[in-house]
């Protein structure tokens, strides 16, 4: 692999010897790439809906048509039998996120898990009943978190502690955090964040923050709906409580498919743990018997709730099997390749428009640049569409792009970099 330099001349010029050095580029033609027939079209919107693997149309043909040919029985007689569908998805899953199979399980959507999850990670009482989230959580998040405190009878307006960047920042250092936690950490009952932040692109450090949060004596999850399929992690080594993630995104499994749940080891066989139960954490092999004396299933499969649905699911299947073939390890290694190449391309432009929020560090950053324009001038984003290049526009003022190692390769960066050197050109 080829050493990107920040800000160096050499990583302008080397876009095709990095293209060809990239045992991955390949995947990309196993995707379908948007308005392919109607010119040249760059993506960069993997870290909000990845793209669609060609093969998972050839995924949701075959339930269909064990749907047609079988009926209710293709729960048995199904290719892939759909009474236990989800158990397909657990292993690949759990290798994306570095957990055991026995804390993962795919289930409902993002939000809905992080309700579950807290159902039975915030156990507040009055002297520990704060949730510490961070400066700029997805709104999602926030109003789930604020609805949790209420819901408890507490107000999020003295229960709630907002990680704020650092002065004059956008991010949050470690130090900061600290901080908060020897101001705060007794009466902190759950840590919540984002493992890369939507807008910024910051990543967190999981593992340290665990430690952390544990050592307060404060529970710790993670929303990973920006880190699954992008960052390499580590759960079951880096120890989180909970983490719950979509698959919508960088897993490209489809619009608002299903979310991804892990629940730490240590607290797969504790069945006292409170939660929401359905039929579906029941135990398997008797569930059909349809006892109303609840034996529940140990591990992340024991906060199921419905019987899986097998369409979105044969999605994801299609998908994960992409990432088995990749593997994670390469993915992020050409993910930090590409953003890194980006980054040294907008330093190289060195422009006063804009400005690049997230960290360099590769510890810091996932597949997402985020880059803050002055006066958040959103025609640069306009132009940038005009000129075929999809990437995405947060309010107030920042243009995310994603390159995403899957599907964009050194070419793709250094046509957005083109593109963009000449749009800011009319802001001189
Ligand atoms: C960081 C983050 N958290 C939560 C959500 C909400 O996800 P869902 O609508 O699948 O519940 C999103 C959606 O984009 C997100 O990006």
């Amino acid at each position: 692999m080829l050493n990107i330099i920040y800000g160096s001349m050499e990583a302008i010029k080397d876009f095709r010897l990095l293209d060809k050095a990239d045992e991955l580029l390949e995947f990309k033609n196993e995707f379908n790439i948007p308005y392919h027939d109607k010119g040249n079209f760059t993506y960069f919107c993997g870290n909000s809906l990845g793209l669609q693997p060609k093969s998972s149309v050839s995924y949701v043909q075959r339930e269909m048509e064990d749907w047609a040919k079988y009926g209710v029985e293709a729960h048995l007689k199904a290719h892939n039998p759909w009474v236990n569908y989800h158990e397909f998805l657990t292993e690949k899953m759990a290798e994306v996120v570095g957990a055991k199979p026995i804390e993962t399980v795919v289930m409902n959507t993002l939000s809905v898990n992080l309700h579950l999850m807290m159902v039975s990670f915030y156990r507040p009482t009055r002297q520990r009943r704060k949730i510490l989230i961070e400066y700029s959580a997805f709104p999602s998040d926030r109003y789930a978190v604020e609805s949790q405190i209420k819901f408890h009878g507490f107000d999020p307006s003295d229960s709630l502690i907002i990680l704020n960047p650092d002065t004059g920042l956008d991010t949050v250092g470690f130090s900061t955090i600290e901080e908060v936690f020897q101001k705060h950490g007794e009466e902190i009952a759950l840590v919540l964040i984002g493992s890369v932040n939507y807008y910024t692109g910051q990543a967190y450090p999981i593992h340290k923050l665990t430690k952390l949060a544990h050592h307060y004596g404060c529970k710790i999850g993670f929303d990973l709906a920006h880190g699954a399929g992008n960052l390499l992690l580590n759960l079951h080594d880096d120890g989180p409580d909970f983490a719950v993630w979509c698959s919508y995104k960088y897993l490209n499994s489809g619009p608002g498919s299903l979310s991804g749940c892990f629940i730490h080891e240590r607290h797969c066989y504790n069945f006292e743990i409170p939660r929401f139960i359905g039929w579906w954490a029941h135990d398997k092999i008797n569930r059909f018997k349809m006892s109303s004396d609840l034996k529940l299933m140990p591990g992340a499969e024991g906060w199921q709730l419905s019987n899986p649905p097998i369409l979105p699911m044969a999605c994801m299947l299609a998908s994960l099997e992409l990432f088995h073939k990749a593997g994670m390890k390469k993915l992020r290694a050409k993910s930090l390749q590409l953003s890194g190449y980006l980054i040294s391309l907008l330093i190289q432009l060195n422009h006063p428009k804009i400005n690049i929020l997230t960290p360099f560090s590769d510890e810091e950053r996932g597949a997402q640049v985020s880059i803050q324009i002055r006066d958040a001038d959103k025609s640069i984003y306009e132009k940038l569409s005009t000129h075929q290049i999809i990437s995405d526009w947060r309010e107030p003022d920042v243009i995310r792009v994603a390159p995403v190692p899957l599907y964009n390769s050194f070419q793709d960066v250094f046509h957005f970099y083109t593109i963009l050197k000449e749009i800011l050109k009319d802001y001189e």
